[in-house]
């Protein structure tokens, strides 16, 4: 009798002492409820002023956090400048001449810094920025828990090693995001941020006038956005940093075109129009441009998975006081 009795006792206590380990070193809804509770707002407005100066801010915030999480987690190690320690991501290749929105972040860095100083994470920072951009452009909004560190250290290898190229088969992208947890869900998902923003020429001008070597276009480019591109990206090494939208037709809008686009051959990267090459990826793809709310929904779910990845919480990492430098 006395032994059964004790026994729940103690499951409730190891399980007590476990749940509570656990949140402790876990992100948290209200992580800085009490030590800065002007948080979001100070975030909110400095996004907000970022898009009313130029409208494509949003969508180079949102791919400045993809590129943090997919580096060793979502540890603010993008944002990092080079020493003379460690060569940092802003200029490996997916980076350089290409990751934009440092500035913005700086600001509302230092706004943060004004309102509680040495509080909060340029990680958290970035993870908000990211989900301000998306709701002001259209897209869903969502929950963001929060308590990130930032790193101590960045790596253009693994930058260069990890983010997903445009020239490489969805194979291979779908493969690294297994890698990091993710799935071929989220991969075609999560390619639906391509609703918003540019792409230099570069990255998409061997569809335009000898695809792998035919001497002809890329034969799944629709004909009137073959002569479009053309003339944006024409065939010479000068144009390789001109922009076209990665949406045409609503460029933008955070919306579901994206994948209307798919579905007529209009879209912009190799990478993008490849997700029609696959049964199982090109279903979800029609399903998200007849449904824009299962697509508003979808994003929401994998931006928490992709904002998740590989974080730094507790005694790890630490508070930068200025998000391209260690303390
Ligand atoms: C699936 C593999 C992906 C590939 C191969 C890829 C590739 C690219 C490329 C080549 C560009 C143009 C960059 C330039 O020309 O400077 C771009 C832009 C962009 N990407 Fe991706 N991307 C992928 C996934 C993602 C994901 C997961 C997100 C966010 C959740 C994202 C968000 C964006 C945005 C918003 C832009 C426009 C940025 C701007 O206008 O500044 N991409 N991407
Ligand atoms: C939060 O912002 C309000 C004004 O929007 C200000 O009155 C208040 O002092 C701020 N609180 C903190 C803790 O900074
Ligand atoms: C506004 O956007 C332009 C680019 O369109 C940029 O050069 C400028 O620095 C931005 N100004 C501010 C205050 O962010
Ligand atoms: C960036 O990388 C390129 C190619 O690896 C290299 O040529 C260039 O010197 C690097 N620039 C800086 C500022 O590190
Ligand atoms: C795709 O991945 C395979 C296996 O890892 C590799 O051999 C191949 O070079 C990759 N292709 C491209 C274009 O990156
Ligand atoms: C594009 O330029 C290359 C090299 O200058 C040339 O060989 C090729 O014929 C051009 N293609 C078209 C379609 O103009
Ligand atoms: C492709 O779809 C978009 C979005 O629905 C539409 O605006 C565009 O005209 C279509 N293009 C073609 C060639 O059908
Ligand atoms: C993909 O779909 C096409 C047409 O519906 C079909 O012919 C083909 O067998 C399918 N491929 C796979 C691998 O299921």
């Amino acid at each position: 009798m006395n032994t059964k009795s004790h026994m729940p006792l103690t499951n409730s206590l190891i399980c007590f002492i476990f749940l509570s380990s656990f949140v402790y070193g876990q992100l948290d809804y209200k992580y800085y409820d009490a030590t800065c509770p002007n948080l979001t707002k100070i975030v909110r407005y400095g996004i907000w002023s970022a898009i009313s100066n130029e409208t494509r801010m949003a969508a180079s915030l949102l791919r400045l956090h993809f590129h943090d999480c997919f580096v060793n987690g979502c540890d603010g190690s993008v944002l990092l400048d080079d020493t003379s320690t460690f060569t940092g991501e802003k200029n490996a290749s997916a980076n350089r001449n290409s990751a934009r929105g440092f500035e913005v972040i700086d600001t509302i860095k230092a706004n943060v810094e004004k309102a509680c100083p040495s509080t909060v994470s340029c990680a958290d920072i970035l993870t908000l920025a990211a989900r301000e951009a998306i709701y002001l452009t259209g897209g869903p909004y969502w929950s963001v828990s929060l308590g990130r560190r930032d790193s101590l250290t960045a790596s253009q290898s693994a930058a260069n090693a990890q983010i997903p190229s445009p020239f490489e088969p969805l194979e291979n992208i779908t493969a690294k995001f297994v890698s990091k947890g993710l799935d071929v869900k989220d991969v075609v998902v999560l390619s639906g941020a391509h609703t918003i923003g540019f792409a230099q020429c570069f990255t998409f001008k061997q569809r335009l006038f000898d695809f792998d070597g035919s001497g002809n276009p890329d034969p799944t480019l629709d004909s009137s956005l073959l002569g479009n591109l053309r003339s944006v990206c024409p065939n010479q090494s000068d144009s390789d940093s001109n922009l076209a939208p990665l949406d045409a037709v609503t460029i933008n809008k955070f919306d579901n075109v994206y994948f209307k686009n798919l579905m007529n051959n209009s879209g912009l990267l190799q990478s993008d129009q490849a997700l029609m090459n696959d049964n199982n990826t090109a279903s979800m793809v029609s399903t998200y441009s007849k449904y824009p709310y299962l697509f508003s929904k979808a994003f929401a779910a994998s931006m928490v998975k992709l904002t998740n990845l590989g974080v730094l919480t507790g005694q790890d990492g630490e508070i930068r006081k200025n998000c391209r430098l260690v303390n």
